[in-house]
């Protein structure tokens, strides 16, 4: 099967070493690199017509685009002139993707034409063929991810190492875990498409990205790390999502997870994806989040899975029915300007218990789950510095 490949950067590399070395059984041949420069002079693209025009890709005989360009109006566009043409596609583009694979599911339907993603989500775990084919006996009911390889080196070296957060953003840029513009991942907005993806998949249901709340790492303080040690619980950037049935609800945030919590012990630039089915129960999937190599080895396993079977179908997704509700009931941490006695006075008003607390020069505290008015309510009440949700009381 001939392919072409569309982006020459830290996948697109990892993606030709591992064609080079693929295995016996498979006959790919790598036709065309779509690339404006080559950065990494070591790749041997001997045989290889590197073009900076796309349109020499979609006019030729290449049966398969893999798209490791990254971006999302661009990638768009080639991602439908591509399906349209009958041309399979596989790509790592969560941010086009979350905003675009119900329509792009349904052209490559309607022209035979596979989409692969499962580098998409989680780099090299395999999750998307799990989701869809290995758990599809279950109903899922939740997700629960750390999705995001930067934010968990990030984190991790502060709350191991007391590293600053510039020091670890710049460690994860240059180790190559992080986008090109680091917001996506500090932001949380890349653990955001992921989750969106995960959720339309793991659902069938359409799920509109737009309405995820979404909170990032970039203000998360040393203090609240510290407090949450004492406390028991580790701070990750977690993403969730529940399914009751009817509706689906999503959120991106920073968490403070129980140690007694599986998710709590996924470090550096790993990734974790917990997920709940009827049947099955708990399951949880582990390995590196990013990375060249590790990422294009889901890539890969795309590639030798198309080739293999062709197109197998794209599941459409349902529109029917789903919207978000109010999120359940969450315990929460919060740093407070007020003394003890007063939090406990206004808790105590509200029918709010206190688990745990810490006084500094602020005070911290854990409460057991509460409801949203609750939680309104302390917000209105008490002079938040910071608040985070809590998972495993
Ligand atoms: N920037 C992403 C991460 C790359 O850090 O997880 C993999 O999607």
């Amino acid at each position: 099967m001939k392919i072409a490949i569309l982006g020459l950067g830290t996948v697109g590399g990892g993606v030709l070493r591992l064609l080079q070395n693929q295995p016996k059984t498979a006959h790919l041949e790598v036709a065309y690199i779509f690339a404006r420069e080559i950065r990494h002079p070591s790749l041997d693209l001997t045989g290889i017509k590197v073009t900076n025009d796309v349109d020499e890709i979609l006019n030729s005989d290449v049966e398969l685009v893999v798209e490791v360009l990254g971006g999302v109006d661009i990638a768009y566009d080639i991602h439908r002139q591509c399906l349209a043409r009958g041309k399979h596609v596989v790509t790592a583009n969560k941010d086009m993707l979350a905003l675009h694979l119900d329509e792009l599911a349904a052209l490559g339907n309607q022209y035979q034409a596979q989409i692969g993603y499962e580098a998409s989500c989680g780099g090299g775990i395999p999750i998307i063929q799990v989701i869809e084919h290995h758990l599809a006996a279950n109903t899922i009911t939740r997700l629960l991810g750390i999705l995001n390889g930067t934010t968990n080196y990030i984190l991790t070296r502060m709350t191991q190492e007391h590293w600053t957060y510039q020091q670890a953003l710049a460690m994860a840029q240059q180790l190559g875990y992080a986008e090109k513009d680091p917001t996506n991942d500090v932001a949380g907005l890349d653990t955001s498409r992921k989750m969106a993806l995960l959720s339309r998949l793991a659902y069938h249901k359409t799920v509109d990205w737009h309405q995820m709340p979404i909170r990032g790492i970039d203000d998360v303080a040393y203090d609240d790390i510290e407090a949450a040690k004492l406390f028991g619980y580790t701070m990750k950037l977690v993403g969730q999502s529940e399914f009751d049935g009817e509706h689906v609800s999503m959120s991106v945030e920073p968490m403070l997870l129980s140690n007694s919590h599986v998710l709590a012990h996924v470090n550096g630039a790993k990734n974790a994806i917990f997920v709940a089915g009827d049947a099955v129960g708990e399951t949880m999937f582990y390995g590196p989040g990013a990375g060249s190599l590790e990422t294009a080895s889901a890539v890969v396993a795309d590639i030798l899975f198309i080739e293999r079977f062709g197109f197998t179908g794209n599941l459409v997704a349902d529109t029917g029915a789903i919207s978000t509700k109010a999120s359940p009931k969450r315990a929460y941490y919060f740093r407070v300007e007020e003394a003890l006695e007063r939090v406990k006075t206004v808790l105590n008003e509200l029918g709010v218990e206190l688990t745990h607390w810490h006084e500094a020069t602020q005070v911290s505290f854990l409460t057991q789950p509460m409801t949203a008015e609750q939680l309104d309510k302390i917000q209105q009440q008490l002079s938040v510095v910071a608040y985070y949700t809590v998972e495993g009381v």
